[in-house]
């Protein structure tokens, strides 16, 4: 028989499962190494991810553009701990940054894939010339929000550009409780500020877990930094939020967006612009993707059938489904 009650659970166990295989770095070695494991889960990351060279980010981009809606890019990873992979990294997001014609365009980026994790002087330099670029172009770069243990660092480091480059922006995560004052500071710079509820696991005292509570401190955080007139990015697929903050008139505004992954709730963001709402899609390409797809999954799992029909039938990802 049926029980509601014992899906839940495995579901709520799968989704902490797989938040402990996202950080297990052993294990993802071993897919991306193996011939066998890396293209099949490719199949199942493709749903979210657009590919593995900048090209097809670039070209889903563009037809996406074409549909209305803005775009934000993203080479894929982080935590990489030689300055010379840093470098690598920071000529592939100029290049990126060159390749990209779209008006408005953001470039999004996790600052310990340029230079984090080997010193954040290094992030920091990165970054600025990321900014430079960047603002030649008329695009935003807007830095990703990591572990809580990178909070510091990566404030810091933003505070620190933006001040030169105010097409720099940065995301918050409703999930901490250390938020409700870094969003209060935040407010007296001028880069757009992302809020997103948070993707990665952390202690009780560190964040709250999914659920009323944090949905209302996500309200509440969408509301102070709109009426402050600041720009945001609403980033979030939750659709009672989404009701809500409409409700309210909010999304309407022209300092507001909303931003949502490529290839989740795609009927919802379409339906947004369809109302002329400002809607922003994420893309993301590269081959480290592994991190990205476990967070998908344990988000939502449902997505682990979605993946398995995807692994199962690869042609089921080949649309742009906008
Ligand atoms: P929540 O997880 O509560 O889900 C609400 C509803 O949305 C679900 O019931 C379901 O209907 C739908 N939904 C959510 N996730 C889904 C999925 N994977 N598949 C299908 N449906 C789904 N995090 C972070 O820590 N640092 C960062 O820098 C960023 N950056 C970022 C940028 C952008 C543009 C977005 C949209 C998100 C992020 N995130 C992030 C991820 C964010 O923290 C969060 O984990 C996800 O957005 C999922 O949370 P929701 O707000 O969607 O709500």
């Amino acid at each position: 028989m049926y029980d509601p009650t014992s899906v839940a659970r495995a579901a709520a166990e799968a989704a902490e499962a797989l938040k402990s295989v996202a950080r297990d770095q052993a294990l993802k070695a071993m897919v991306m190494d193996s011939q066998e494991l890396y293209p099949l889960l490719l199949r199942a990351a493709r749903r979210y991810v657009c590919g593995e060279e900048r090209e097809d980010a670039l070209a889903t981009a563009r037809e996406l553009s074409a549909r209305g809606y803005l775009v934000s890019l993203e080479f894929i990873g982080e935590n990489t701990h030689s300055a010379d992979e840093c470098r690598r990294t920071t000529d592939e997001f100029l290049d990126l940054i060159a390749a990209c014609h779209l008006p408005d365009s953001t470039i999004s980026l996790d600052l310990s894939h340029v230079g984090l994790s080997v010193d954040s002087a290094l992030a920091a330099s990165h970054l600025t010339e990321l900014a430079a670029a960047a603002a030649k172009r008329g695009h935003t770069i807007m830095i990703s929000m990591e572990e809580s243990s990178k909070t510091d660092r990566i404030l810091d480091t933003y505070r620190k550009v933006t001040g030169r480059f105010a097409n720099v922006g940065i995301t918050i995560q409703a999930h901490l409780y250390r938020s409700d004052e870094d969003v209060r500071a935040l407010l007296n710079y001028p880069g757009r500020i992302r809020l997103v509820k948070g993707a990665y696991q952390e202690p009780p005292d560190v964040a709250i877990p999914r659920g009323s509570e944090l949905d209302r401190r996500y309200l509440e955080f969408v509301a102070h930094v709109v009426e402050a007139g600041h720009p945001v990015s609403i980033a979030t697929h939750d659709e009672r939020i989404i009701d809500e903050l409409k409700r309210r008139g909010y999304l309407g505004m022209p300092s507001v967006m909303v931003e949502m992954l490529y290839g989740i709730r795609p009927d919802l963001l379409r339906r947004l612009r369809a109302d002329g709402i400002k809607t922003q899609v994420y893309l993301t390409y590269g081959r480290e993707w592994y991190l990205y797809l476990c967070h998908r999954l344990a988000e939502y799992p449902p997505n682990i059938y979605t993946a398995v029909a995807d692994i199962v039938d690869p042609r089921r990802t080949e649309t742009v489904p906008y």
